[in-house]
C-alpha cells in the first residue's frame, strides 16, 4: 500500500482485456475496408482499459510503436481487440494490442493489426503516479517483457535526442 495515496501497489499479474466491435460502413474507407484511424482509436481505447485494470489509475497515451496493419478488414466483420500490459516501469506501462477480425458467418478469424502503446498513469493533477510492479513468470511473459524493454529504451533514447536538439 502506498503511504501517500493509500492505493494498493502490491505486485500483480496482468490480465488481457478483450473489446469486441462490429465494423459498420461508417468505419470504412473508400475501398470498403476499415479506416486505419478507426482501428487505431479502438486499439488505443483497449490499451487504456488494460492499463486501468492493471494499475487502478487513469492513464494517458504517451507513445505508440510498431502499429502494423497486415490484413484489410471488411465491413460487417466482427473484431476482437486483445490488450495486455506486458511491461511496467515506475509510472508507465507498455500495452500490446492485437486486433483480430472474424467473418461472422464462417467464423474464420485472423490477426489484422497489432501494436504497442505506452500508457502513463496519471493522478488528478495530470502528473505521473506510481504503479504496481508487474509479475512476469512464464517464458511468453518474459519474451513480451523483453519487447517492452526494447520499446522503452528506444523511446528514452528518442526523448534524449529531442531534448539535446
Ligand atoms: C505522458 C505524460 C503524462 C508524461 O509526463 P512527463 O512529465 O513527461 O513524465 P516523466 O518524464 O516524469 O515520465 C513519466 C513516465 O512516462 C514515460 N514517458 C514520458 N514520455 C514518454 C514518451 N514520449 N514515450 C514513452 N514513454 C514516455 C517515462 O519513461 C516515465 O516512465 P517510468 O515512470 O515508467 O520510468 C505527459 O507527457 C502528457 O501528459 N502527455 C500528453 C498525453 C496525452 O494527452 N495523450 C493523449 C493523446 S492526444
Amino acid at each position: 500500500m502506498s503511504e501517500t495515496t493509500g492505493r494498493d501497489l502490491s505486485p500483480r499479474r496482468s490480465e488481457p482485456v478483450i473489446m469486441t466491435e462490429i465494423v459498420f460502413p461508417q468505419d470504412t474507407n473508400h475501398y470498403g475496408t476499415m479506416f486505419g484511424g478507426n482501428a487505431y482509436a479502438m486499439m488505443d481505447k483497449a490499451a487504456f482499459l488494460a492499463a486501468n485494470r492493471f494499475s487502478g489509475t487513469m492513464a494517458v497515451t504517451a507513445a505508440t510503436e510498431r502499429i502494423e496493419f497486415t490484413t484489410p478488414i471488411k465491413h460487417g466483420m466482427i473484431i476482437d481487440i486483445v490488450a495486455r500490459v506486458i511491461h511496467a516501469g515506475r509510472t508507465s506501462m507498455i500495452v500490446e494490442a492485437e486486433l483480430f477480425c472474424q467473418d461472422p458467418l464462417t467464423g474464420d478469424r485472423q490477426l489484422a493489426t497489432n501494436g504497442y502503446f505506452t500508457m502513463v498513469s496519471i493522478g488528478a493533477d495530470g502528473k505521473p503516479v506510481q504503479i504496481p510492479e508487474l509479475i512476469v513468470e512464464t517464458d511468453d511473459e518474459r519474451a513480451k517483457w523483453a519487447i517492452g524493454e526494447e520499446i522503452r529504451q528506444a523511446a528514452s533514447a528518442r526523448r534524449s535526442r529531442r531534448n539535446e536538439a
